[in-house]
């Protein structure tokens, strides 16, 4: 059995990340841009599913004198991540976006590709969880895969996220194997359903900011 919900065990996760996603390093980018476009004097920030600590680790060259709190349900993850950012003294949660409990405290909330391997009730509980965790005027930026809502375009979308990572090196059954997982493993939503269900909660502005292949990125203030 795998260390995390991804297919790729915690040690290999970074290396191999960009073969599987097209356009990876740009989430954590475009995140940090968005970010920066708030201005927040300062910044606690909540990293929600932080996985292997890559984003904490780009995004203190932009905001050095950020605060995080890591929230992973994989030790193998946090072990990487606490690794990785040893010089700094963050705080660590091994536990679910779902058991978390924090009231108005960040100014960001980011959930980078992991909020997708929740159910339709726990996805709706975290939501919630990070809209009580955010202060007012707060962000919480989300990337995460999504489906098409017209079967025929899902069908042609993932063949084509397919034919991505066979150009990266996998093999087509490889490849087929991955996108099997689309429903199985993972479970996305539509675009429309993510901001019906960010709206829903209670955030009053909401932005899709970025799309690819099956991955969206999305913000929403408190
Ligand atoms: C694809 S990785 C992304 C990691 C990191 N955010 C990044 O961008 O590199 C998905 C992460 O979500 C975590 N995860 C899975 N289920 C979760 C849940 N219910 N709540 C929070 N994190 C979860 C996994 O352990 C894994 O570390």
């Amino acid at each position: 059995m795998n260390d995390n919900t991804t297919p790729l065990s915690a040690n290999e996760y970074d290396a191999e990340i960009n073969k599987t996603i097209p356009f990876y390093s740009t989430f954590y980018e475009q995140t940090i841009d968005v970010i920066t476009q708030c201005n927040f004097p300062s910044i606690h920030w909540l990293d929600l599913g932080c996985g292997t600590g890559a984003l904490e680790e780009r995004a203190l060259s932009y905001f050095p004198t950020a605060s995080f709190v890591l929230v992973d349900p994989s030790e193998k993850m946090l072990d990487q991540a606490k690794n990785k950012l040893a010089a700094y003294d963050f705080k660590y949660i091994c536990g679910k976006s779902t058991d978390i409990s924090f009231d108005e405290e960040f100014e960001v909330v980011t959930a980078i590709q992991s909020h997708h391997y929740m159910s339709a009730e726990e996805r709706e509980c975290a939501v919630k969880k990070v809209f009580h965790a955010l202060k007012k005027d707060g962000i919480f930026v989300c990337f995460e895969n999504v489906v098409p809502s017209d079967e025929t375009i899902k069908k042609s979308e993932l063949l084509r996220w397919g034919r991505y990572q066979q150009r990266q090196g996998k093999t087509a059954e490889e490849a087929l194997a991955h996108n099997a997982r689309c429903g199985v493993s993972y479970f996305p939503l539509t675009v429309d359903e993510h901001i019906k269900l960010l709206k829903k909660t209670g955030f009053h502005a909401v932005h899709v900011f970025w799309v690819s292949y099956m991955q969206m990125g999305i913000y929403a203030i408190k």
